[in-house]
């Protein structure tokens, strides 16, 4: 069932999630399937309906930080100046866990990863249920993340029993991830917060490269991808009446099956909040390859070419 977010849908929604059922809500970066996090059967529905592999955890989310103790282990001051400085927001951190957070949340880790999202939704439904909420975005494992309650239809549909409409998500991207072990501080994925924000607060923060990779299990290549293959262009291309164009502040000149432009204003906020469903209209237009111009890698960009990379690496493996 979908439904638009009154009162009793709240209510509705909390209730299915402490019966051990499974809702999709909208947070501010993306749409999110969620599950008690501290019901181990609740929470393995959510593997199924995404046919997500059991070795890649989940985010656990809170709307209060009296919950925070419940799952993680210690806080160290590193991840306090966090707290502080973005929650609620789209930032992840990941902390060693309590013996509460069932393994399969963790997918066997001693490390739990917790975020405190800001949509107000969200934040109702969570302090409703007055649970822990495990929730992956709402979409089938590897594919297009989730921006809009269509999305989560068109992917999982009549699997959940309750999908709450709260229209397009601001951010469009998903949270940045850190993880905190005592004072040091490793990114686990650029999202929502841009990593020069996090700098002012916390100086030094580990970044793995390709050859130094991280332990971080769903950093898979294959997430964030459209079915239509893929491509990144450095230079403009011949137009192509089979190609679909994601370009992002400028129409590329010439006819193609489809275009979309990320952001007329060349603004990084507004190119991540389109970034999921360009794609996904891109990808239903029925072109037989999709390419997509580079965005700057700075801020935002960073988190945007992320997703455009892994869209485009999963067609070249
Ligand atoms: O914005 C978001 O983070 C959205 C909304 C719904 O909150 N959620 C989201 O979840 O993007 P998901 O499952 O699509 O991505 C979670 C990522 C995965 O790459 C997973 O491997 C990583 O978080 N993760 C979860 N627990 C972890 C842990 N203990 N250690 C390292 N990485 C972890
Ligand atoms: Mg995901």
């Amino acid at each position: 069932m979908r439904a638009y977010p009154t009162p009793q849908t709240i209510s509705q929604a909390a209730a299915i999630l402490q019966q051990g059922g499974l809702v999709a809500f909208p947070t501010e970066t993306v749409y999110g399937l969620g599950a008690n996090a501290l019901d181990a059967t609740a929470v393995a529905k959510i593997f199924e309906v995404k046919e997500r592999p059991f070795f890649d955890p989940l985010i656990v989310h809170i709307s209060d930080l009296r919950k925070l103790p419940l799952l993680a282990r210690d806080i160290p001051l590193t991840a306090r100046k966090l707290i502080d400085a973005f929650w609620p927001g789209p930032l992840t951190i990941v902390l060693q866990k309590t013996p509460l957070v069932p393994d399969i949340v963790t997918a066997g880790l001693d490390t739990v990863a917790i975020r405190m999202p800001a949509h107000p939704i969200a934040r109702q439904i969570l302090s409703k249920a007055d649970i822990p909420i495990a929730a992956p975005s709402a979409n089938r494992f590897g594919m297009l993340s989730p921006t809009c309650a269509d999305h989560v239809e068109s992917q999982l549909g009549e699997k959940v029993e309750l999908i709450v409409d709260g229209g397009k998500c601001e951010v469009g991207i998903e949270s940045t991830i850190i993880k905190i072990a005592g004072n040091s501080a490793t990114l686990l994925r650029y999202g929502g917060i841009p990593l020069e924000d996090i700098e002012k607060v916390i100086k030094h923060i580990e970044i793995p490269t390709e050859n130094n990779k991280i332990e971080s299990p769903g950093q898979l290549p294959t997430h964030y991808a459209p079915r239509t293959p893929l491509m990144i262009i450095e230079t403009p291309i011949a137009p192509n009446k089979e190609i679909a164009y994601l370009a992002f502040c400028n129409a590329p000149k010439g006819e193609f099956l489809a275009v979309e432009v990320l952001s007329p204003h060349a603004d990084f906020r507004e190119a991540a909040a389109n970034l999921f469903s360009c794609l996904h209209r891109l990808d239903s237009c029925g072109a037989r390859m999709i390419v997509a111009e580079t965005v700057p890698e700075i801020g935002l960009g960073r988190a945007i070419m992320d997703r455009i990379k892994k869209a485009a690496k999963k067609n070249s493996c």
